[in-house]
Parts: structure tokens; sequence; C-alpha cells
């Protein structure tokens, strides 16, 4: 296994704070939750920071986020559905080691589980279903080339979580047979 982090990644609603938290118990990590860090360390919400400097000013804090995170060793790291938006944040969670996992939700799922979301400033919309199903369509590619492993996200967290850990434990560096493996 990885001295690195292992950063899940995925679309809103796919369980990475809620799946990252167990599977950082399973593995006996810390975790850290990147929204929650860029909350802490700006002393705002996120849906402030949107109402206050908009979606590019969030992103400039995230990335900020990310370069310290990333400058950690062996933590489980639940990014944000728009993370893998910069490739920066993608190279620097891939340094020192860390393991990108993509937690794979179906949309129907995705479109059920944010139907009532009021946190997400980007879901504060009218036609929330179309949007969510346009953002899936763009970001897809990016979670998928983003990630060492998949992980199929359509079930408990607890059960999710179980396969991260598994999926973790047996991965080998780049290179090897198992890179980009489907788990
Ligand atoms: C975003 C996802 C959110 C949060 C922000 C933007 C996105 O994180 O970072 O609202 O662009 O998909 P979660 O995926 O944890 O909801």
């Amino acid at each position: 296994m990885t001295n690195g982090n292992i950063i899940l990644c995925g679309f809103m609603g796919c369980g990475k704070t809620s799946v990252g938290r167990r599977a950082a118990k399973l593995l006996g990590r810390k975790f850290c939750d990147l929204d929650q860090y860029i909350e802490e360390r700006e002393g705002m919400t996120v849906k402030e920071i949107f109402a206050q400097f908009g979606e590019a000013g969030f992103r400039e804090r995230e990335a900020q986020a990310v370069r310290e995170v990333a400058a950690r060793r062996g933590l489980v790291v639940a990014s944000g559905g728009g993370t893998v938006l910069r490739a920066e944040n993608v190279e620097a969670f891939h340094r020192g080691g860390g393991v990108v996992v993509y937690l794979d939700a179906p949309l129907a799922a995705l479109q059920e589980r944010l139907k009532r979301d009021k946190r997400r400033p980007l879901l504060q919309v009218p036609d929330r279903r179309r949007v969510i199903a346009q953002l899936h369509a763009q970001r897809g590619p990016l979670y998928q080339g983003a990630a060492d492993l998949t992980v199929d996200a359509g079930a408990p967290p607890l059960a999710v979580a179980k396969r991260v850990a598994a999926a973790c434990r047996t991965w080998k560096a780049a290179g090897s047979e198992q890179e980009k493996a489907k788990a």
C-alpha cells in the first residue's frame, strides 16, 4: 500500500466524505475533507465563498488548499466534486505516491441523492436534474482520467469504504498491472 495520500474524487453526492471518513478508519489513517479544510482556512462556508468571490474565487482557494493538503502524507482526502477541473490539482494529488480513487455512482442515483440539497451553490438552480446531468457528462472523463482506481459507489458508505480500503491495500505504484484497475 502507498505511504502517500489516498484521494477520493467523484461527483457531488457520490459519498466522498462519508466513504472517506470510514475508509480512513479502516486503514488507520487521518481523514481530511477538502471543503471543510477550505472553510476552516477561510473562516467562511463554501456557500459564502461562492456568494462573495464567485466560482473563480472558490477555485483559487481550492487550489491553494490542494497544494497544502498534498504536501502532507498518509491521509485519506475527500476532494470536492470540481477539484479535478484543474490539472494542477490532479498533479498535486499524485505527488509523493498519492493514489486517486474515483467513486463512480450512476447519474440517476446522484440526481436522487442531490434533489433536496440546499448547501451546494452549483445546484441552486430551477432545472437541477438537467444541470447535474450536464456537469456529470462533462466531468466523467476528468474523474476517469485523474483516477488510479475506480470503485463502484452504488452501495451504502461502509460497503464502499471497504471496497476502497481493499483496493488501496493491494494497489501498486504506476506501471504495474493494477494501474487503472477497476475495483
Ligand atoms: C463542487 C462540489 C462541492 C464543493 C463546491 C463545488 C463542484 O463539493 O467543493 O460546492 O464543483 O462539484 P462536494 O463534491 O463535496 O459536494
